[in-house]
């Protein structure tokens, strides 16, 4: 298989013309034949060249959004969520723009850390961290940990001391609603994360957390939801934040200097959906910190943002294979491609809406709408409902779906045995494979008994 290409792919067919634009990459544009060039590349030789399904990825997309938030928020520390797609070349460009990097389990951190990731810049966060978790984060030097229940603390504070303490967030839940599925808000109580203020129980974890020396305290921590396209509920949030850290500095006497409110930035999926805009989130939001501050007579916090779809989502470009078209009695129609639910569960999960956009059609067909439907064992295996698609669809034909980039290929499944598709990267005229296609022999490989 090819692992390396340095031949520049197909070119743009007149010298500007016109971009797709959101939600396609920025460099996405038009390209000969009904073709889409990304990064320069055309995605029908990318398709041919690699096979399908393949996750083209705009590593200039990537710099980009990461810049813009660092741009944003220069005082600010921002956070990769590694959760939305990471890979070891994902890891060195969030690194080589600056970003730190958020982590959620021990295998998001070993592959951090192999990459060569600066640990002080990783934040490991997690409701039901093991005890060798725990263990990895300090042997390899993690920043910071995010405190989620009170049965880390001890545990946490046995692998520390007064004179190598460990810096710590505490997740706290503000009480504030926001998300597009239920499945994804986080800010409330009564679910398995961090904190509740309202209950109290957040003053108490703190009051644990301060009487360990081998744990400095530095903030507090909130995740809200994810796909959150309006500022209101961060607003809300860390109006609550900053009055507990009042009321710490009021019992304890310490003026926590830090306050993390998470990630939850929402992308557009569709065309003209509403998006959250970084340079104005951090106007709005640091204003607000600013003004509360003052009321409460505290020093303005550190503050940290983790978005993760927000940098990935519109990255990554999905490429799939029509491989049968299906017009039922009803008058319905159906193509069905050679990815699905093991690539994108989201429509599965949660009801998400993608757009889908035919590659290497000259658009002189007329269209209808078809549901793009994928190659697994269950008629809820839908990648797109009601897509506007030529109506001569015809296996063979190349489907391109969008702001692929987050909660695809991270939350991909081996259903099927179809294996989990190929990424290659795009820059400048240029492609490479960075994960190649699963087999059935890496099923077979895992498999150590009969
Ligand atoms: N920080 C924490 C503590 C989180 O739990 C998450 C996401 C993030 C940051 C990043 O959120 P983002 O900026 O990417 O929205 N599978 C779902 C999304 C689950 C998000 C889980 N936590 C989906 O596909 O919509």
């Amino acid at each position: 298989m090819t692992t390396l290409s340095t031949r520049p792919l197909a070119r743009p067919q007149d010298p500007s013309p016109r971009p797709l634009g959101s939600p396609w990459p920025v460099s996405a544009v038009p390209g000969r034949g009904g073709d889409v060039l990304l990064g320069g590349v055309g995605l029908r030789e990318a398709a041919e060249r690699f096979g399908t399904p393949l996750y083209v990825l705009d590593e200039d997309e990537v710099r980009l959004r990461a810049r813009a938030y660092r741009r944003a928020l220069p005082q600010a520390d921002v956070l990769y969520a590694a959760k939305a797609f990471l890979c070891t070349a994902m890891a060195d460009w969030i690194a080589d723009e600056g970003l730190g990097l958020d982590v959620c389990s021990a295998g998001e951190l070993r592959l951090a850390a192999a990459a060569g990731f600066p640990p002080g810049r990783i934040l490991l966060h997690g409701n039901a961290k093991s005890p060798e978790e725990l263990r990895l984060a300090r042997r390899l030097r993690v920043g910071r940990i995010v405190v989620d229940n009170l049965a880390e603390i001890p545990r946490l504070a046995a692998l520390t001391a007064a004179d190598t303490p460990q810096r710590v967030l505490a997740r706290v839940l503000p009480g504030v609603a926001a998300g597009h599925h239920s499945a994804v808000r986080t800010g409330v109580d009564g679910q398995k994360f961090g904190f509740s203020i309202a209950a109290g129980e957040a003053t108490e974890a703190v009051r644990r957390i301060l009487a360990q020396p081998g744990l400095r305290l530095a903030g507090l921590h909130c995740h809200l939801g994810s796909q959150i396209t309006d500022t209101a509920p961060y607003l809300t949030a860390l109006d609550r934040l900053v009055e507990l850290l009042a009321r710490i500095r009021d019992r304890h006497g310490v003026e926590l200097p830090e306050l993390d409110l998470g990630g939850g930035h929402g992308v557009r999926y569709l065309p003209g959906d509403p998006e959250l805009d970084p340079a104005r989130f951090a106007a709005e939001i640091t204003a607000r910190l600013t003004a509360r501050c003052a009321e409460h007579g505290l020093a303005v916090p550190k503050l940290t943002v983790e978005p993760g779809r927000a940098i990935a989502a519109p990255a990554a470009v999905a490429v799939y294979r029509v491989l049968s078209v299906k017009h039922t009695a009803d008058g319905r129609a159906f193509a069905a491609v050679d990815g699905g639910m093991s690539d994108n569960p989201r429509p599965a999960l949660y009801g998400s809406a993608y757009t889908v956009r035919p590659i290497g059609r000259t658009g002189t067909a007329q269209t209808r709408p078809f549901d793009v439907v994928g190659c697994h064992c269950e008629a809820g295996d839908l990648l797109a409902r009601d897509a506007p698609l030529p109506a001569d669809l015809r296996p063979g034909d190349l489907l391109a779906v969008p702001a692929a980039g987050a909660y695809h290929l991270s939350m991909a499944s081996s259903y099927n045995h179809v294996g989990r598709p190929a990424v290659a990267a795009v820059r400048e005229g240029r492609i490479r494979l960075l994960i190649r296609r699963e087999t059935v022999d890496d099923f077979r490989t895992r498999e150590v008994g009969r």
